[in-house]
C-alpha cells in the first residue's frame, strides 16, 4: 500500500464531513401488476415447469406492461422508501439509479425521477448490472459520511423484459422487471459495513448485449439487441467466486457467519443462494431472500425487492444485521454487512 501524499498545498482548502456513519432508513419496491408463470414461458420454448424450477427456483415473474416505465417503476418504488424513512421527496439530495435497462443512452434515468419526485439534487445513473444495487450502496455510504450528500437515494430498477428473447432457451425464463429502493442518510452508529467489490472484464462475454446499438441497426432488417447469456460458467462463477467474496465480506465488516441474521444474495437462481448459504455456513436459523421463486431475475431490483418482501412480510425485522451480495455482467461484483431499516 503507497503511503499518502503529505506535499503541503498552496492553499488550505476545506473539504466537506459528513457524519460518522451512514444507514439505511428506508426500502421501498414496485413489482409489475402482469403475472407470467412457467407456463406461459413455456409457450414460447421448448421447456417445461418442472425443469425451470427445479434448475432455477422460478415459479413466476413479473413482466412490466407498457405503462409500467423505468422511470414510474422507480418513483413508485422511491415514494414508498422515502415516506418509510419519515422523510419528504426534497430531502433527497442525490439519487443514483442503478440499471442497465433504461433506454436512454443520455440523459440518465435518474435526472428525469428525480424531477418526477420533486428534488433538484445531483442524479447520475450507475451501470453494474445484478451488483448495481450494492455498488449504488456504497456510494450512497461514501457521500453520505463524506458530507457531500445528507440524504441519498438508491433505486434498483430493470425492465429485463425489453432486452431478453422471447425465444431464448437459456433466458427466457430466467430475467424479469421491477424496481426496489433505498434510502441512506447518517447515522451516529455503524450500520453499512466496507465494501468488498470488484470486477472481471476478462469473462465480460459471459452476459452480454448481443451486438452494440451500431451494428444492430446497420443489420439489414435493423435487429433490437438481446440480452446473450452462457449460463453454466456464470452459475459456477457465481456459486464458488461469489461464496469467497461473501466471506470476506463478513471478515471486513468484523462480523461472524452467525451473527448474519438475514442474507439476501442477488436473486440469480435459488441453486447459486442455496450453494453460497453452504459455503458460508450461516446458522439455521438465518432468514433467507428467496424472491427468486415467485418474481424471477430483476438484476439491479432483485436486492432491494428481497429486502422488501422480507421485512413486509415481517420474515425479518428492523435493526437485524444482513449480508447482501450482488453479482452479474461485467462479470462486477459487490457485498456489504447491512442494518436493516
Ligand atoms: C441458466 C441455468 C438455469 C441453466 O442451468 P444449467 O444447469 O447450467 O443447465 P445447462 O445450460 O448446463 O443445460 C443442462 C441441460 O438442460 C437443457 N436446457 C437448457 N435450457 C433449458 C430450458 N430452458 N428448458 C429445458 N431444458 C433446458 C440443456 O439443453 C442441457 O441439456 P443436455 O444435458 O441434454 O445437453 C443456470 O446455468 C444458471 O442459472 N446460470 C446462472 C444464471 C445467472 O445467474 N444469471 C444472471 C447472473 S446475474
Amino acid at each position: 500500500m503507497t503511503e499518502p501524499d503529505d506535499r503541503p498545498t498552496r492553499s488550505a482548502l476545506l473539504t466537506s464531513t459528513g457524519g460518522p456513519y451512514a444507514r439505511v432508513l428506508g426500502i421501498g419496491s414496485y413489482r409489475p401488476r402482469r403475472v407470467v408463470d412457467n407456463a406461459e414461458i413455456c409457450t414460447f420454448i421448448d421447456s417445461s415447469d418442472e425443469w425451470i424450477r427445479t434448475r432455477s427456483g422460478i415459479r413466476e415473474r413479473r413482466w412490466a406492461s407498457p405503462d409500467e416505465t423505468v422511470q414510474m417503476m422507480s418513483v413508485s418504488a422511491a415514494r414508498i422508501a422515502i415516506e418509510r424513512a419519515g422523510l419528504d421527496p426534497a430531502d433527497i439530495d442525490t439519487v443514483i439509479v442503478a440499471t442497465v435497462t433504461h433506454l436512454y443512452q443520455t440523459p440518465s434515468a435518474a435526472a428525469i425521477i428525480a424531477s418526477a419526485l420533486g428534488t433538484k439534487g445531483a442524479a447520475f445513473d450507475v451501470s453494474a448490472a445484478c451488483a448495481g444495487f450494492c455498488y449504488g450502496l456504497t456510494l450512497a455510504d461514501s457521500l453520505v459520511r463524506t458530507g457531500a450528500s445528507t440524504y441519498t437515494l438508491v433505486i434498483g430498477v430493470e425492465r429485463l423484459s425489453d432486452i431478453t428473447s422471447r425465444s431464448d432457451r437459456s433466458s427466457a425464463f430466467i430475467f424479469a422487471d421491477g424496481a426496489g429502493a433505498a434510502v441512506v442518510g447518517p447515522s451516529n452508529v455503524p450500520a453499512i459495513g466496507p465494501v468488498v467489490w470488484g470486477s472481471d472484464g476478462e469473462q465480460s462475454g459471459l452476459i452480454a448485449q448481443s451486438e452494440p446499438w451500431d451494428r444492430a441497426m446497420a443489420a439489414e432488417p435493423p435487429q433490437w439487441p438481446v440480452m446473450k447469456m452462457d449460463g453454466n460458467p456464470v452459475f459456477k462463477w457465481a456459486a464458488f467466486t461469489m461464496a469467497k467474496a461473501a466471506a470476506e465480506t463478513l471478515a471486513r465488516a468484523g462480523v461472524s457467519a452467525d451473527e448474519i441474521e438475514v442474507f439476501v444474495p442477488h436473486q440469480a437462481n435459488m441453486r447459486i443462494t442455496d450453494a453460497m448459504l453452504r459455503a458460508l455456513k450461516l446458522p439455521e436459523s438465518v432468514v433467507v431472500g428467496r424472491d427468486i421463486e415467485w418474481h424471477g431475475n430483476t438484476s439491479a431490483a432483485s436486492i432491494p425487492l428481497a429486502i422488501d418482501t422480507l421485512l413486509t412480510s415481517g420474515e425479518a425485522r428492523s435493526g437485524q444485521t444482513c449480508l447482501v451480495i450482488g453479482f452479474g455482467a461485467g462479470l462486477v461484483y459487490a457485498g456489504q454487512v447491512i442494518v436493516l431499516p
